[in-house]
């Protein structure tokens, strides 16, 4: 039996958070797509871990933590994120299980990603410039590499073969801010350091897991809005982020997907280019960035703010089959006189509650309906009825409008500040 969690919006939900909270009810946790992109912050007894690429189960020794096939790695940074989360305590060694088919962020996939989004000027895609879309070109392309593929005799030919045709490209975009004496030097160290570590095929790893009535947690990272099918296009990252992608990102049939979990902030961020419909350039945007602490995980840029946006969710959830909802972050809204949220757009002046083609290139006017505010701290609360009347009574309206039910509610970023609801 395979549950899987998501994030709805464009990333940064708090998936982290939750697959932390909820590893406890699962044998295995898995990561099916994304890469080092991901920055998802897990905190406990005051401390705060960023994972990119391992799942987020690692913390419990029980767990069995797996990166699947579809996902892609830069050895350089695993490297660093096993040392880390090593010394802050996980058993990574014997907990964490790599798919001999996931593919392998090379030097040159960064160097490709970095010249292609300053080549693109104003247009830029705002990417993490870990390397995904470059790494992921060349997976479909037929000519990436596989972390398997550094045990073969090969490894050096077919790194060389794809490390030269990238190369070419970066030339031609005639940049030249690197060293790639020392980025190579980092790549193979870290290889060697990679090699003792558990590769598996995972496919049947886990799908005998499954056999023997173990419990998969497929993490998701990214948000479905950033999907490189039914995100706002080419503003997406370069995977399906989407419950779909689960199946292809693990190996596992689709009759074997249990329930999925889709979870979402009280109100919204981006962080990158691309559209944003209830995007806030004003003082309450920042606010909700301050209140927040809006600024990535990975990358410490400011993310974006917004009221939430039903009409995307309602998207969102169609495209996922959610069957239970996770709101994160309620304790920000906590002192607006209103909240508002987005149940419809206007586009082009025409009122729509769909996600028109031209995304990229409409005039999208929110239609808002405008909710009163709660003044109480929500932090401290631990139990449903505590919270406050108008609180309650937003939830009962997101309910509604997204016609599923939010089953999980966080207060805070710690594992303890979360509200299982009845
Ligand atoms: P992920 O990528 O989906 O795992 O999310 P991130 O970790 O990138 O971003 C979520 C941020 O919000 C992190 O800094 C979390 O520690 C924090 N966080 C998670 N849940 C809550 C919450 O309910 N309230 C507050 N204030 N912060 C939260
Ligand atoms: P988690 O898992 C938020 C965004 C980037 C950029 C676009 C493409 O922490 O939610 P990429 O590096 O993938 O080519 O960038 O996608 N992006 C994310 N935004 N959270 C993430 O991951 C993201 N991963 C990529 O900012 O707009
Ligand atoms: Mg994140």
């Amino acid at each position: 039996m395979v549950d899987v969690i998501l994030g709805l919006q464009w990333g940064d939900e708090g998936k982290g958070k939750i697959a932390d909270f909820l590893s406890p009810s699962y044998d295995v946790v898995a990561r099916f797509q994304g890469g080092p992109n991901a920055g998802h912050s897990l905190e406990m007894n005051g401390i705060k871990h960023v994972l990119n690429t391992i799942p987020s189960g690692i913390f419990h020794p029980e767990c069995i933590n797996l990166i699947g096939n579809g996902v892609v790695i830069d050895p350089v940074r695993l490297r660093e994120e096993i040392m880390r989360t090593e010394t802050a305590g996980a058993s990574v060694r014997e907990n964490l299980h790599i798919s001999r088919k996931a593919h392998l962020i090379l030097p040159c996939h960064k160097l490709l990603d970095a010249a292609s989004e300053a080549a693109r000027g104003e247009n830029k895609i705002g990417s993490t410039l870990r390397g995904i879309a470059p790494t992921y070109r060349d997976k479909s392309g037929r000519s990436g590499i596989r972390i398997g593929d550094i045990f073969l005799n090969d490894f050096e030919r077919k790194y060389k073969e794809t490390h030269f045709r990238s190369m070419a490209l970066v030339q031609q975009y005639l940049y030249t801010d690197f060293d790639l004496n020392q980025l190579e030097e980092e790549f193979f160290t870290a290889v060697e350091y990679l090699r003792e570590f558990k590769f598996v095929e995972s496919e049947y790893f886990i799908n005998n897991l499954i056999g023997q009535g173990k419990r998969v947690l497929a993490e998701g990272a990214q948000g479905s809005m950033l999907d490189i099918d039914f995100g706002s296009y080419p503003f997406v990252t370069s995977s399906n982020t989407i419950s779909g992608g689960v199946c292809t990102g693990l190996g596992i049939a689709p009759k074997k997907i249990n329930k999925v979990k889709g979870i979402f902030k009280a109100y919204c961020t981006r962080v990158g280019g691309g559209p944003f419909p209830t995007e806030l350039n004003d003082k309450t945007g920042e606010l909700l960035r301050k209140i927040g602490n809006e600024y990535g995980a990975t990358t410490g840029r400011p993310r974006r703010t917004g009221w939430i946006d039903l009409v995307s969710l309602k998207y969102a959830i169609m495209l996922n089959g959610v069957d239970e909802l996770i709101m994160m972050k309620s304790d920000v809204l906590s002192g607006f006189e209103e909240v508002l949220a987005a149940t419809a757009y206007k586009v082009d002046g025409v009122r729509t509650t769909q996600i028109p083609f031209e995304v990229c290139e409409a005039i999208i006017e929110p239609v808002y309906e405008s909710h009163k505010g709660w003044s109480e701290d929500l932090t401290g609360i631990r139990d449903f009825k505590n919270l406050p009347k108008s609180f309650k009574n937003y939830i009962e309206f997101v309910n509604q409008s997204l016609e599923a039910k939010i089953c999980l509610l966080s207060v805070g970023p710690d594992r303890e500040q979360t509200i299982v609801m009845a």
